[in-house]
């Protein structure tokens, strides 16, 4: 399979800003993925030679930077659920110069929108000199990652260009489910074979479509937030503490406003001194487990005058919560809860004036360490 590259993918068209224009692509990525990874009878069409390998693996190593460090913390969840495998996720920059003891039969999965980020290639290059087998997941067939390791698997958002990285964290987390599913099936996992998947893709493309239809409405909750204000928290729990620290990011790298992604649980431990009147906190409440004592900690800084906007999935919703996520397996519920954040980031850099598309400081691909 080739992405086909036509003019309407690297023209903003309508679209006043290549971010806006890669949020709103999401739901047609969903569709590719799923069109594309999964046949018509539910079974999952990846390299089966690739499948026997990683299944020879007692742990999974996933080496990324960035917003796809984000999507490995994610799929490490996902993984671990459908495919019975214990992962443990790195970044590359540390990973390569502070090597773990690793595992008896180590499997690599680098996680790369670009498939160039310099960080995660010495990991690669320095596995490959003790042989060990590796899978790259991502956007550019031909890149050095994609040709250095033994496998790849496209990411198939097409090209990506603000450098606010949007499709390629959803695509991300997608493509690992995937993966997870046909390991978890070739190894006979209960819950891979009873998950969905094609089902579930379509739940998240229709789950995406429905919050960039409300783009107004974001767009004033984001003003009524976020305007005037230097500092915001996200918290969650479990699936939601990952996404909360790619939600902070997006915040961080076009908004410039300093924010951090938290575990709800984690923030009366210190970080709570920081709240103070009017402090904006997102609250993610996707993750059943943890839903009820994160509504706790949303309590403790409203407590502290913190003005709090609740996502919550529409299963663990109650009146008041600003944003309702329709209902979605959770593990992968991050491809769509992010979106509110992505469109909140968008909305605060544009009421600050800033470069949307090429914010201060940043490259779309980092080729030095
Ligand atoms: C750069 C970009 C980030 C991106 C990271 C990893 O720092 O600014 O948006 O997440 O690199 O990029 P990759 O291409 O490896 O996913």
């Amino acid at each position: 399979y080739t992405v086909n590259i036509d003019a309407s993918d690297i023209s903003k068209g309508p679209y006043a800003h290549y971010m806006l224009k890669e949020v709103d692509e999401q739901p047609s990525v969903m569709r590719r993925i799923s069109k594309n990874y999964i046949r018509e009878d539910g079974s999952i069409n990846v390299d089966p030679e690739m499948l026997k390998e990683i299944n020879k693996a007692d742990r999974l190593y996933i080496v990324a930077a960035g917003t796809s460090y984000h999507a490995g913390l994610v799929g490490k969840n996902i993984f671990e659920t459908l495919a019975d495998v214990p992962v443990d996720v790195e970044l590359g920059s540390e990973f390569g110069y502070h090597m773990p003891k690793l595992s008896q039969h180590p499997f690599f999965i680098f996680l790369s929108q670009s498939g160039e980020t310099a960080d995660s290639r010495q990991v690669l290059v320095k596995i490959n000199e003790m042989n060990l087998p590796s899978l790259t997941m991502t956007n550019v067939a031909n890149s050095t990652l994609s040709r250095e390791s033994n496998y790849t698997m496209e990411l198939l958002a097409g090209p990506e260009i603000a450098v606010a990285s949007t499709k390629s964290y959803t695509s991300q987390i997608a493509v690992e489910a995937v993966l997870a599913k046909a390991l978890g099936e070739l190894k006979g996992v209960q819950a891979a074979k009873d998950l969905d998947l094609k089902e579930q893709l379509a739940i998240a493309a229709n789950g995406i479509q429905t919050i960039v239809d409300e783009k107004d409405y974001i767009k004033q909750l984001s003003a009524d937030y976020l305007d005037g204000q230097d500092h915001a928290f996200y918290i969650g729990r479990g699936i939601d503490y990952a996404l909360s620290l790619e939600a902070a990011l997006k915040l961080k790298e076009i908004s410039y406003i300093h924010a951090e992604g938290f575990a709800a649980g984690e923030l009366k431990h210190g970080t709570i001194a920081l709240i103070e009147k009017g402090t904006p906190v997102f609250a993610y409440i996707n993750d059943g487990v943890g839903a009820s004592h994160t509504r706790g900690n949303i309590q403790e800084v409203e407590a502290r005058g913190a003005h709090v906007l609740v996502i919550a999935n529409e299963k663990y919703a109650k009146p008041g919560d600003q944003i309702i996520i329709p209902e979605i397996d959770e593990m992968i519920s991050p491809i769509v809860s992010v979106v509110p954040a992505q469109l909140f980031s968008y909305y605060a850099s544009l009421a600050r004036g800033n470069d949307v598309d090429k914010p201060r400081n940043l490259a779309k691909s980092v080729t030095v360490e």
